[in-house]
């Protein structure tokens, strides 16, 4: 499929979503969402595919919803422009393979909302965090309210969403809101690196995990710990739960299937 504002890559096993519209630093109006959905599901639906990145062309990994766009919205179109953006991050989260936002640059607003939906954030040392909002009069709005006080703590959450601080790459790092810090140059090496990483363990078993930690993030532990226990039972069903054991008995490295 033909993208006006994505550039939608494969490498092997690995898909490399790169929003383009770096005239506006990447803002995300209502033709980037929807091709950032497009997109996804092209990534969920590519069978070669295990592992997905998703970056930023330019300067900007993404500097948030777009402010021209939203300027005149009324409250019934607010909260559709919400739901589309909600709408897409949440498939990132949910779907089962596994996400890397490779933060290059400012990731404001919207954009540190992307960033949160996927399931692991590597940044560069220029990239810059923050939730813009309540200076432009509204509150975040792709569910930045949500993620950020699960990642950060509530008290930190607070702290940045109501005074509106920009911060670095290193206390990103320190807060847990991101993963990893590399050198600018080093960020595609080393989110290529992490997913292949990924990608080359046991497909079933990593969807599975994902399912099992985000669900478990929501619901008790009692109800948790039954659907851990379920997906371990369906890993039970999989080619690779049996190649991978006999591997290890056999002393030589496992040829996983995805199966
Ligand atoms: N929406 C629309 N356009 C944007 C934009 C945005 N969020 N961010 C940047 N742009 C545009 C600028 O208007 C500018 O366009 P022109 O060249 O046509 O004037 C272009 O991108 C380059 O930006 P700047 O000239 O401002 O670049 P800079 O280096 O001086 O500043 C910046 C960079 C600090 C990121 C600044 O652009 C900025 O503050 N952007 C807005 C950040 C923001 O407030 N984001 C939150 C949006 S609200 C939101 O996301 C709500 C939600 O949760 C759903």
């Amino acid at each position: 499929m033909d993208y006006k504002n994505i550039i939608l890559k494969k490498d092997g096993a690995i898909g490399i979503l790169s929003i383009n519209r770096q005239n506006a630093l990447n803002a995300l109006n209502t033709e980037v969402l929807s091709e950032i959905s497009k997109a996804v599901d092209e990534l969920i639906h590519d069978e070669e595919v295990n592992v997905f990145i998703v970056t930023g062309e330019g300067r900007a990994f993404v500097a948030g919803a777009d402010i021209l766009e939203m300027k005149d919205l009324n409250s019934a179109q607010a909260r559709r422009f919400a739901q589309a953006g909600l709408d897409v991050f949440r498939k990132i989260e949910l779907c089962e393979k596994p996400s890397i936002a490779a933060v290059n640059g400012y990731a404001l607003g919207g954009g540190l909302e992307l960033a949160m939906a996927c399931d692991i954030r590597i940044a560069s040392n220029y990239a810059k965090f923050g939730q813009p909002e309540v200076g432009l009069g509204i509150t975040p709005g792709f569910g930045g309210t949500n993620r950020l006080q699960r990642l950060v703590g509530i008290a930190k959450a607070k702290e940045l969403i109501f005074t509106t601080d920009v911060i670095g790459a290193e206390e990103a790092l320190s807060i847990g809101l991101v993963n990893k810090v590399v050198e600018a140059d080093k960020l595609m090496d080393e989110a290529m690196s992490m997913a292949n990483k990924i990608a080359q363990k046991a497909q079933p078993a990593v969807r599975y995990s994902k399912v099992s930690i985000n669900r478990s993030a929501e619901v008790d532990i009692e109800t948790g710990m039954e659907i851990e226990k379920n997906l371990f039972g369906l890993c039970f069903a999989t080619e690779d739960q049996k190649e991978g054991m006999r591997a290890f008995v056999e002393k030589r490295n496992p040829q996983f299937k995805g199966k």
